[in-house]
């Protein structure tokens, strides 16, 4: 904010100059991105001389390509005027025309039918360096993770709390890493499954009872649960939402089939009462989500899932118009428009053919995260997304492709699909909501505490409320300590609650075990402060860190020092279980230092023994601040008293 009311004294009409900064790029992207704030104004001198829209001189105005040919390029034939204008007469009229000198640039020059800018020294200075500096790390470094994502009305499957454990490590790793991170819930909230969502509304569904009722969410989801069973056999069913890939044209007619559509259709026509009613579902189903995933430490920046670009059928139309009009997209004999992908590059023939519209006219799962991309693009100007979903590599590679096609080749490539292999389809082999897979995973726990945890399981863990965060931390730790994604894994309650092992609860244990030792040595060294002489100023004693020299203390720091290289690694292969490994070492280590029982020796005096106190206390906050290290970039919370 401080930076565009900083422009609007330098260029000096600082209200208009605000709304035109806001009318078509986002805020967001103007402070991540100081060409955008030039290009802002860029567009409004040139929609003035060439007597067109401010957001069509905006859209012709691009990054030069290369140094040296200034730093904006003004693309004139971008600017579709009509047939017969001459484009280079119109160039060389702006670069004559142009106002000089220009608080923000250089006189412009013609290039063919392109004008091209430079940023003038003076604005460079002064707007970049402390952009930059107030930036530091984060400059340039701007991630979308985008995680979870389930589907309206369906299932919270086990490829979907994968997503979410996994993706809320990758968005923190970005983050410790000095990236600015937004983390972005992709909801399955359109596509033909909707229509049947709302065709079970219509049918089964009472405004009366989900005023009253406790659970709205679950309310939604049993009927939703009844029309896809009632599908299921009629074949209307959306199995193959089980690939994402819900609303493929599926070529049946039943009757369900008619009406699910036609349930769509009226959505997607922006038919008022069925808009509300998608609305409401969709609000239900966010408020429901936002609190659940709080229990798991997890918050989104973002829930704009599929619908966006389809409420916005100019994103859409735009994506459309260039895949058509680049022969990127073609129509088929039963009027559906599909990419073949064997068409554009040998290379890509093996992506197939993927459908942007079904013969019907309807959207697909495709079209929409061709268009989504752009529209973040847009809106976030990110410099890396991250899409943590469990499988479809099929069709994530068939659509970055297609931003290669369209000419976003460096788009592409800060494209990242971090896929992972799907287990069961459900937890623990019939939990339903996120929230139920929470409760069990909180019982198991709770009842594995009371039977099989051993007795010097510290009081405080078992308890109820902490055994919900240990459960918690049993999930997360069930989920990532898998050797390698494309293992298949179900629920292992054994491996969920055990004390020992590469488990939650021993991570938690560890950690409970290493904060009762410092209370303790903190506590002894008061008193022994407390007993020293009475000169009245007691500094305690010093540390004698000789007394650490030897293993297991030893060997324990040998591993702390390696916890910033644990962590560069995993950021590179985001392979969470890198750091949990790690953990359990850090934990093994320490239980040894733990163990050593101290004998009495001869001749060691209790000044002594305080100072080896004072060094092992130091060894140990160091212990801890590294396990909470790691702990927090797997999205774990240390569980309090
Ligand atoms: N909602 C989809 C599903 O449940 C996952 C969405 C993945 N993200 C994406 N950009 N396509 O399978």
């Amino acid at each position: 904010a401080a930076l565009v009311q900083g422009l609007g004294v330098v260029v000096g009409e600082e209200e208009e100059e605000e709304a035109v900064l806001t009318g078509f790029a986002t805020p967001d992207v103007l402070l991540h991105q100081p060409l955008a704030i030039y290009r802002a104004h860029l567009s409004r001198t040139l929609g003035r001389l060439v007597g067109c829209g401010l957001e069509q001189a905006y859209d012709a105005i691009q990054p030069a390509s290369s140094a040296g040919n200034g730093d904006l390029d003004f693309v004139l034939p971008k600017l579709k005027l009509p047939d017969g204008t001459k484009l280079q007469d119109l160039a060389a009229d702006v670069v004559k025309k142009f106002p000089r000198p220009h608080p923000l640039f250089l006189p412009p020059f013609k290039d063919g039918v392109h004008v091209r800018f430079f940023l003038s020294p003076e604005s460079l200075t002064r707007i970049l360096i402390p952009y930059i500096l107030d930036r530091r790390g984060k400059y340039g470094k701007k991630a979308l993770v985008e995680f979870s994502s389930p589907n309206l009305g369906q299932d919270f499957r086990t490829d979907h709390l994968r997503s979410t454990i996994l993706g809320a490590f990758v968005a923190n790793m970005y983050e410790a890493m000095g990236w600015h991170v937004v983390r972005i819930n992709y909801l399955g909230d359109w596509g033909k499954q909707i229509g049947l969502l709302g065709l079970g509304w219509i049918k089964y569904g009472s405004d009366d009872v989900l005023a009253k009722h406790a659970d709205p969410f679950r309310y939604i989801h049993g009927i939703a649960a009844r029309i896809d069973a009632e599908g299921e056999g009629q074949g209307a069913a959306t199995a193959a939402a089980a690939d994402g890939c819900d609303d493929d044209d599926d070529g049946s007619d039943t009757d369900m089939f008619a009406e699910r559509d036609a349930t769509f259709k009226r959505l997607e026509d922006g038919e008022a009462q069925a808009v509300e009613l998608w609305e409401k579902m969709r609000d239900i189903s966010i408020a429901y989500y936002a609190s659940t995933y709080a229990r798991l430490g997890v918050a989104f920046d973002d829930y704009s899932g599929e619908s966006l670009v389809c409420r916005n059928p100019e994103a859409l139309a735009r994506v459309e118009a260039v895949l058509r009009a680049e022969g990127i997209a073609e129509q088929r004999g039963d009027g559906s428009w599909v990419v073949d992908f064997a068409k554009h590059s040998p290379a890509a023939a093996r992506l197939g053919v993927a459908v942007v519209r079904a013969r019907d006219g309807t959207t697909t799962y495709f079209l929409r995260d061709v268009a989504t991309v752009l529209d973040r693009l847009e809106d976030y100007s990110f410099d890396k997304m991250v899409y943590v979903v469990g499988e479809q590599d099929a069709h994530f590679r068939q659509v970055f492709e297609t931003a290669r096609l369209l000419g976003q080749g460096d788009v592409a490539g800060r494209l990242h699909h971090l896929s992972f292999t799907r287990g069961p389809a459900q937890w623990g082999g019939d939990a339903r909501l996120l929230g139920d897979i929470l409760d069990r995973c909180e019982e198991y726990v709770r009842r594995a505490a009371a039977s099989t945890w051993p007795d010097d399981v510290p009081a405080h863990l078992r308890r109820t409320a902490v055994a919900g965060q240990v459960a918690i931390s049993s999930l997360v730790v069930h989920e990532l300590n898998i050797r390698n994604r494309s293992h298949t894994i179900g629920l292992d309650v054994e491996l969920l609650t055990a004390t020992d092992g590469e488990t939650g609860p021993a991570l938690q244990l560890a950690y409970a075990r290493l904060r009762q030792t410092l209370s303790q040595l903190k506590a002894a060294a008061a008193a022994a402060a407390a007993k020293d002489p009475a000169t009245g100023t007691s500094t305690g004693a010093a540390a004698d860190y000789s007394s650490l020299w030897d293993a297991p203390w030893i060997e324990l720091l040998r591993l702390l020092a390696r916890f910033p290289n644990v962590a560069t690694a995993a950021f590179d292969s985001l392979e969470p279980e890198t750091i949990l490994s790690y953990l359990f070492l850090v934990v093994d280590e320490l239980s040894c230092c733990l163990d050593v029982v101290d004998d009495d020796e001869s001749g060691e005096t209790e000044e002594d023994a305080a100072r080896q106190s004072v060094a092992r206390a130091r060894l140990y906050q160091a212990t801890r601040q590294v396990l909470e290290n790691g702990m927090r970039l797997l999205n774990i919370t240390p569980a309090a008293r």
